[in-house]
């Protein structure tokens, strides 16, 4: 399973490459306005940093919300670099744009995924990958994880090639579920892979450990 890092944040980002677990980043207007990051030339400027960053693959969102606005940007933001993938929304232009977007090359990223029905749309449109948003299903009273179970099922039953990107991941224990569900790929932030390092027994296992060494040293 891949690792992405779904943050704008140029020090997040350096960290969770630094750990040599990074496979790619995940950007969304609302992480990019977190990071105070406004007007064109200063978001593809930003896209850029982190494509300095990290060969894995860099999701950049389109604002467009029209057929051709999309086919526009896609186009200009796959000229940042080799590693940018385009991400568009799951909506009925989105789905005409990612298909536009297979037939001439440009890999995508089906965001703001909900339901089984979308995610089969995604990948008939050739889309790279998908994003089921598993947090925001929760939020609602519903089970995010089932999602990823039904696609994954889908997906092999049909032979699609589309990558299952588990989003919206709030901790460490979406990040197992969403792995033993059959996502190809998780995307969360920095603290929700550093939860995945935290267990008391090995807090509590090392410091015997380091202590027994000093005691044995102390007795040599
Ligand atoms: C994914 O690509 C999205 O940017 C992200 O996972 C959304 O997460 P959120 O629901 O925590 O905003």
């Amino acid at each position: 399973m891949k690792f992405f890092i779904d943050t704008a944040n140029l020090e997040h980002i350096a960290e969770a490459e630094s750990l040599g677990i990074l496979d790619g980043v995940t950007t969304n207007p609302s992480l990019m306005a977190k990071e105070k990051i406004s007007g064109d030339a200063a978001v593809m400027a930003h896209y850029k940093k982190i494509c300095e960053i990290t060969d894995g693959d860099v999701s950049a969102e389109v604002i467009s919300t029209d057929f051709e606005g999309m086919k526009r940007e896609a186009s200009e933001l796959v000229k940042i670099a080799d590693n940018i993938v385009v991400k568009i929304p799951m909506i009925r232009d989105g789905v005409k744009a990612i298909s536009w977007c297979t037939a001439n090359g440009i890999r995508t990223n089906c965001t703001l995924v909900f339901s089984a029905g979308q995610a089969l749309l995604a990948a008939k449109a050739g889309a790279t990958y998908v994003s089921p948003f598993i947090g925001r299903i929760d939020d609602i009273g519903w089970e995010g994880m089932q999602l990823i179970s039904d696609i994954a099922e889908l997906y092999a039953i049909q032979g699609f090639e589309t990558e299952i990107l588990a989003a919206s991941i709030r901790n460490g224990k979406h990040i197992v579920e969403a792995a033993k569900a059959g996502a190809d790929v998780v995307t969360c932030p920095l603290s929700s892979f550093e939860a995945l390092f935290n267990h008391p027994l090995t807090d509590i296992g090392l410091a015997k450990f380091l202590a027994d060494h000093k005691k044995a040293a102390g007795q040599g």
